[in-house]
């Protein structure tokens, strides 16, 4: 916790040092940023999962806690409304300790309503919060988002950890896929061993045996047990958090020493080879369109494809079909973090790549940015029902495709965060430290 200490406290600094910057710039004297309020069940007294406002946590480890403010004065110690109230039906929030808390002056509150007493009475207010249509004035918020993609030491540091769990998770999911388990039983061993509940995920697991895997957000849970002639394949997106950062990691296996299997590891290789590419100065849809070359090559490989070169295959748009997805995005507070389609502090925006649409990063690649890769190949059963009408269908090779769709699809997901030379693979680090 030392090492943590010293990082959050530089960490705090640029916070602090960038919404200096930023409310000096857009006319504002103070930033009052709400964590959130609990929501309810529609006629009914059951609270969903609360889910904090990530412009709170990115000032306070506090992930958990609705009914809080954070607000800063520039110049002055920043002020945490802490709510905590008095009460014998739930388990109050634990009044704040820790290495964060000497950075605040801590004003505990037992009402919601108490906290209007702090709020600036004087000069121009910036209100950043879910609820409030006065609030997030547009251009600040674009300009906070835009300095966002830079992460903090502390901040990467805190990846590293949400990926050890996330790492942990992934072994034991393997395990007990490996051991013939259902996706809900793999799904329980991922929590235990990652020590998360479900409602403290960054996102939903993602655990699908065989042609669920080409369902892109899989969220079910099959209860069965599929018998072992009919159990093939297995994938795997799940990450965790830590200190309210985000872990997003997805592996892919495939139950026997078979084709299938080979067809992963050619996808794993491709995957480092674009991770090998990532450095300073990169643009990243650049690495966008390097994995449709890469997916188009493996397509040609193992004889998916007939006849095409690799570039054929991606300008017939063959490669689109097996590959629907951006190959990554921005992660850090959110897991699809914001700002990866900033220009610059304005919100002007990149442009996708033409025939791209899902790509969610524009930017050119900068130290201490992190984002994912995670190329795909898939066999998805409507996308391969519209390639089979298009005129590309003739270099398909179908009776292959068929023998595949059994396996649903495969994904490879790291989270990379870009260095002053090169980059640090902050997945495949944490799998080495944790086997
Ligand atoms: N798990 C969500 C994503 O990979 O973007
Ligand atoms: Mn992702
Ligand atoms: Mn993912």
């Amino acid at each position: 916790m030392a090492v943590l200490q010293q990082l959050y406290a530089d960490h705090l600094r640029t916070v602090r040092e960038r919404h200096d910057l930023v409310l000096a710039e857009h006319g504002f004297d103070h930033v009052v940023i709400y964590a959130g309020e609990q929501r309810y069940m529609f006629l009914d007294d059951m609270p969903y999962p609360f889910k904090v406002n990530p412009h709170f946590k990115a000032w306070v480890p506090v992930v958990d806690n609705p009914h809080c403010f954070l607000i800063y004065t520039p110049g002055q110690k920043p002020q945490l409304i802490y709510w905590q109230p008095i009460d014998y039906w739930h388990k109050p929030a634990e009044t704040p300790s820790g290495f964060w808390v000497e950075h605040f002056d801590v004003h505990i509150i037992p009402n919601p309503e108490d906290a209007q007493q702090y709020f600036p009475t004087n000069g121009r207010t910036a209100v950043i919060s879910e609820y409030d249509s006065q609030g997030n004035p547009e251009a600040l918020m674009h300009h906070l988002h835009f300095l966002r993609a830079w992460k903090t030491e502390y901040e990467i540091e805190c990846m590293r950890r949400a990926n050890e769990l996330g790492a942990r998770g992934h072994r034991a999911a393997e395990k007990a896929f490996r051991a013939g388990e259902s996706e809900y039983e793999i799904h329980l061993a991922y929590l235990r061993a990652a020590s998360s509940t479900e409602e403290e995920l960054p996102y939903g697991n993602i655990i699908a045996l065989n042609e669920h895997a080409s369902v892109l957000h899989y969220y079910q849970h099959d209860r069965e047990r599929i018998d072992p002639t009919r159990r093939h394949s297995f994938l795997i997106d799940a990450g965790a958090q830590f200190n309210g950062y985000a872990s997003d990691i997805t592996r892919t296996y495939s139950k026997d020493e078979d084709e299938f299997a080979q067809l992963i590891g050619a996808m794993d290789a491709m995957q480092q080879a674009i991770v090998a590419e990532v450095k300073p100065g990169v643009n990243y849809p650049d690495l966008h369109l390097l994995a449709h070359r890469k997916v188009a090559q493996i397509l040609k490989d193992f004889e998916f494809v007939k006849e095409l070169d690799a570039d054929g295959i991606v300008q017939t748009r063959i490669s689109s079909a097996f590959l629907p997805h951006g190959v990554g995005h921005f992660i850090g507070l959110q897991v699809h973090d914001v700002g990866g389609f900033m220009a610059d502090k304005s919100g002007k925006m990149i442009a996708k790549p033409e025939g791209h649409p899902y790509l969610r990063l524009t930017r050119v690649v900068e130290p201490t940015h992190v984002f994912t890769i995670e190329p795909g190949l898939y066999f998805i059963e409507p996308l391969l029902a519209d390639l089979a009408k298009a005129d590309a269908a003739k270099h398909v090779n179908w009776e292959k495709v068929d023998r595949f769709r059994k396996f649903g699809g495969i994904r490879i997901e790291d989270d990379i965060a870009v260095t002053q030379n090169g980059h640090e693979n902050l997945t495949r680090d944490a799998f080495a430290r944790v086997s």
